[in-house]
């Protein structure tokens, strides 16, 4: 089959953000113990953190990293992590059924994010706390010194402040397992009183107000409308959430998933502007997307299997996706949806980083390896530059389930007026067959250098484990050919691919 791609510089999107490919570090299985820090390890420096876990995560191109949660912020005391180890409290984390034993805290992680060229972005626990502790850990964070917190953190080895710019007003508080969930009402005014607060200490601060957790919650849209009519000028993003995983074998609408993540953008998007129109306001709220991935909830739910509340673990292994070269086109497709809305979406975190539903999984005194999903993320970070261009694409279309009729054929480009370079991120969702993509290229002037790599296998589930780390890797696409004014290219079934135009 073939499909048709035009690209022309002249439509463009908008900037593509360096945020846009952040992540997410939360305290949750093995992400953060035996994961970026596991004293005694081998490539362990004198703090503890891994090198080889930093090595991968520069490789990765990971720019903002939400911290410290997650559900596991609605019951975190931050204070309980920063200070002498030694005095620092055990504490039950009743998110994830495991022991917290705060080793980890928010001076060790800002010290880690500066080996890995990230930006902090901290969330507070809107959940059991409230305005006075938001109040605390941002004086302790960033206010320079002479404060009661400010001086605790130089007393604690950390002159400096961490310079934390953007603050996620809670976690997923319209989730009934978030601890101390509350109405859309009730959130709304602890948000705004919260980022109201916090702005008396930093005005310019970038402030995102929950979203729904995703939106097959009853109460999206609503939710999203009730809190920013209350925290619209106080607040500078809203945050969207979407996990995704194939039910009862339905391929076909798992790898259209990047439909339904497009779908929930413009609704979020609808809604915002509807409140900014309203309000007759000038600003307008972008979305920060600080949670997306693929995640099989539905086959790993081993929270429930920890019960004993006497004996919860410390760095359980939980979450521990095994991601499939099918779980990696689909999560192209994701980036693909991210890129495409870079005008509003504006910053995103992959959930999560290391271990937890991640892209890089580590052993215990053993290596770390990348998963499939590591190549659409490195690329795209890499290889997304300066603007994202609105493209014209004719593809044939296919039934799904979940989403009606939706194009084989998914694709976004980005345009790097500096150097030049234009970058096409392209996916083949089709299951059974490949198809010949002509694109063309006119309005870019002469190519005189192309290249191609592409993700996928024979077979679809082939996945990266410990014991085979390298089995699925992107391989050059012998197929591309440049012609006069075009380029084609085939694209193998269930399949992601970049092309690159100099
Ligand atoms: O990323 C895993 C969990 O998913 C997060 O803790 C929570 O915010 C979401 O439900």
């Amino acid at each position: 089959i073939r499909a048709h791609l035009t690209i022309d510089p002249h439509f463009t999107i908008g900037p593509v953000n360096r945020r846009l490919f952040g992540s997410f570090v939360e305290h949750l299985g093995r992400c953060v113990y035996d994961g970026i820090y596991e004293p005694g390890h081998e490539s362990a420096g004198e703090d503890g953190f891994r090198a080889d876990v930093i090595e991968l995560v520069r490789e990765l191109g990971v720019s903002t990293i939400r911290y410290p949660g997650g559900n596991f912020v609605s019951g975190y005391r931050w204070e309980d992590g920063v200070g002498p180890r030694d005095a620092r409290p055990r504490r039950l984390d009743l998110a994830w059924h495991s022991t917290e034993t705060n080793e980890i805290g928010l001076d060790e992680f800002a010290t880690w994010i500066r080996k890995v060229d990230g930006e902090l972005m901290y969330a507070v626990n809107l959940g059991t706390r409230g305005v006075l502790e938001a109040l605390d850990v941002l004086e302790y964070a960033n206010h320079p010194s002479g404060t009661e917190w400010s001086d605790r953190r130089v007393a604690n080895g950390h002159p400096e402040p961490h310079g934390i710019r953007m603050w996620c007003l809670g976690n997923e508080m319209d989730g009934p397992w978030q601890l101390g969930h509350s109405t859309a009402e009730e959130y709304a005014q602890l948000a705004a009183k919260t980022a109201s607060a916090m702005r008396q200490i930093d005005p310019d601060l970038e402030l995102v107000v929950c979203g729904s957790s995703g939106a097959q919650m009853a109460t999206f849209g609503d939710w999203e409308r009730t809190v920013l009519a209350q925290t619209y000028d106080d607040v500078d993003f809203i945050s969207c959430h979407a996990y995704y995983e194939p039910k009862g074998g339905d391929y076909g609408s798992f790898l259209a998933s990047g439909v339904n993540m497009d779908r929930f953008i413009d609704a979020v998007v609808a809604t915002a502007d509807h409140v900014k129109a309203v309000r007759r306001s000038d600003k307008t709220i972008n979305i920060s997307f600080d949670e997306w991935n693929v995640w099989y909830q539905s086959r790993y739910n081993d929270v429930d299997k920890i019960t004993d509340v006497a004996d919860w673990p410390v760095a359980p292994r939980l979450l521990e996706d095994s991601y499939s070269v099918l779980d990696a086109v689909v999560f192209g497709s994701l980036m693909i949806s991210l890129v495409r809305h870079a005008d509003r979406v504006t910053a995103a975190s992959l959930a999560q980083l290391v271990n937890v539903i991640a892209p890089i999984m580590t052993e215990p005194g053993g290596p770390a390896w990348r998963q499939t999903t590591f190549y659409p993320f490195s690329l795209t970070s890499r290889l997304a530059r300066g603007t994202a261009l609105e493209l014209k694409l004719d593809s044939p279309v296919y039934d799904t389930e979940l989403y009606g009729e939706v194009p084989v054929v998914d694709a976004v480009a980005t345009r790097d007026e500096s150097g030049g370079r234009t970058t096409v991120f392209v996916v083949n969702r089709s299951l059974t067959e490949e198809v010949s993509l002509d694109i063309d290229v006119r309005a870019l002037g002469r190519i005189a250098a192309a290249s191609a790599q592409s993700l996928f296998d024979d077979d679809i589930h082939a996945a990266n484990t410990l014991s085979e780390p390298e089995r699925v890797v992107p391989k050059g696409n012998p197929s591309l050919q440049v012609g006069d004014g075009t380029v084609s290219i085939t694209l193998p079934a269930v399949s992601w691919t970049v092309l690159t135009l100099d």
